[in-house]
């Protein structure tokens, strides 16, 4: 039988070790902050309701949050007295609801879906109060779970309350917990007091009041690195790092080919499709969707964008929101483009610049073509027809039309529109002058055997 269940995030803590004007749940992680990591697996775990307790001045991290789901309840716990405070911020949230409670922290963004949901499944099985566990070799910083002689879970003991011997302890407390229901967790967290070293309320008393009640307490243990905590720089950069090896993971398997993994770098949100070949050097950000069978080749840069089935891009090219690459489409090295769909087959394949732009399909654009898309006011927009071809070194000034199957000659700059199947061409007549460059070689010759001549004597 499944439960509903409530996911409270708490994310009030002011994150000083950040050393940051920005929240610490505000930080990134693969393109997405802290907390919509949080938000994503409590969903994705089949959680209901969900609330997260903010900080005073946390305003935007309450936007982010609504942003993601309009349905979050976001409360704000106007003192930061410690976890078991904050969870009483919400009490509002709980007081109604009927399903277990799950509480999140919102600095462990690598919590996957599946093991809040083990946390659910113990609770449905009769479990009073489930804690996640992990072993670490390093359990500097973390409470420290406490078994009984029967190896049940006793009580958990921060850091800086543990004696030696618990500080010897390495199965350490994650900091997510679940409740068989808000009375389960109302009951135990109003007798919490603040009698320990940091004098916070620590929901992780809750564990100690719980055993001498003789409930029903148990550990589920995940992988230290699934609930790394962020506290600092150099943590936030583990987590990306464990993060990109997951999601790196995730499209391999799905039939990608990474010929060096380490050095491409994915979005939470990046969709990969079969056989997508990304070279080495390559940074994917938010809102990317590549499809079966396109090449990324090394150095490129994607955000906002998606590149259609067979398509290729780069090396060495940027790809910006809004761009759109049909089927089989080419970018070369050292392109730009922003806001444009590029239609099949189409090419723009060096040294260019497509900005606010359609181009046709199989259209052809030359080396150095600039779309000069802002006159310093406002953008425009250029439409290059289907089949056009744009010569080298083109500054189309938009908004411009060119038609479809035109021709631009080289060097052309092209401010009115062109019709379909004609020739524009914008550059001064060359002219030719016979045996000048000959002259001028016997001028310069003669000028020289004068000067030599004269410092001989
Ligand atoms: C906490 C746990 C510790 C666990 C570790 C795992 C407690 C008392 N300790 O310690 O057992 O091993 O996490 O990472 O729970 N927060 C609030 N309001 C507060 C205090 C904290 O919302 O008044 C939030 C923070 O924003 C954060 C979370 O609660 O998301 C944990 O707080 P933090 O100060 O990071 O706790 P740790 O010392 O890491
Ligand atoms: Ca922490």
């Amino acid at each position: 039988m499944t439960h509903p269940s409530l996911a409270i995030i708490l994310a009030a803590g002011k994150g000083t070790r950040m050393k940051s004007d920005l929240p610490k749940v505000m930080h990134r992680l693969a393109g997405a902050p802290l907390i919509a990591h949080a938000l994503r697996a409590a969903q994705e775990a089949g959680s209901e309701r969900s609330a997260v307790v903010v900080g005073p001045g946390m305003e935007d991290v309450g936007r982010a949050v609504t942003a993601l789901d309009p349905k979050v309840q976001v409360f704000v716990q106007a003192v930061q007295l410690g976890t078991a405070d904050a969870v009483m911020a919400a009490r509002e949230a709980l007081e109604d609801f009927k399903g277990h409670v799950l509480i999140l922290y919102g600095d462990t963004p690598l919590l996957r879906p599946e093991t809040i949901a083990s946390v659910n499944g113990a609770l449905s099985d009769g479990a009073d109060l489930v804690v996640i566990g992990f072993e670490t070799e390093n359990p500097t910083g973390y409470g420290r779970l406490l078994l009984d002689e029967r190896g049940g879970l006793a009580a958990i003991r921060e850091e800086k309350d543990a004696t030696d011997a618990e500080r010897a302890v390495t199965l350490c407390n994650s900091g997510i917990m679940g409740f068989r229901s808000a009375d389960t967790l109302l009951g135990l967290i109003v007798r919490i007091d603040n009698d320990n070293a940091k004098g916070e309320f620590y929901l992780t008393d809750a564990v100690a009041l719980a055993h001498g009640n003789r409930f029903d307490a148990r550990i589920i243990r995940s992988g230290a690195e699934e609930v790394l905590g962020v506290n600092s720089r150099a943590e936030l950069a583990e987590a990306e790092a464990q993060m990109q090896l997951r999601l790196r993971g995730a499209i391999v398997a799905d039939g990608a080919t990474l010929i060096a993994p380490d050095t491409v770098f994915l979005s939470y949100d990046t969709r990969v499709g079969r056989d997508v070949l990304i070279e080495p050097h390559v940074v994917i950000g938010e809102g990317v969707t590549i499809e079966d069978g396109a090449t990324v080749r090394a150095f490129s840069h994607i955000q906002g964008a998606r590149i259609g089935p067979g398509a290729t891009v780069g090396p060495f090219a940027r790809l910006r929101p809004g761009t759109s690459l049909a089927r089989n489409a080419h970018i070369g090295n050292f392109v730009e483009i922003k806001q444009a769909e590029i239609e099949e087959g189409a090419k723009v394949n060096h040294l260019t610049y497509i900005g606010d732009a359609s181009v046709g399909a199989g259209a052809n654009v030359g080396a150095g073509t600039i779309t000069c898309n802002f006159d310093g006011f406002a953008k425009h927009r250029t439409e290059i027809g289907a089949g056009a071809f744009i010569g080298s070194n083109t500054a189309l000034v938009a908004p411009v039309k060119i038609g479809e199957g035109a021709y631009i000659g080289s060097g052309s700059v092209i401010s009115k529109d062109v019709a379909p199947g004609a020739l524009a061409l914008s550059r001064p007549p060359q002219e030719e002058r016979p045996g000048w460059a000959t002259r001028m070689k016997e001028r310069w010759a003669r000028a020289k055997a004068k000067t030599s001549g004269n410092k001989g004597t």
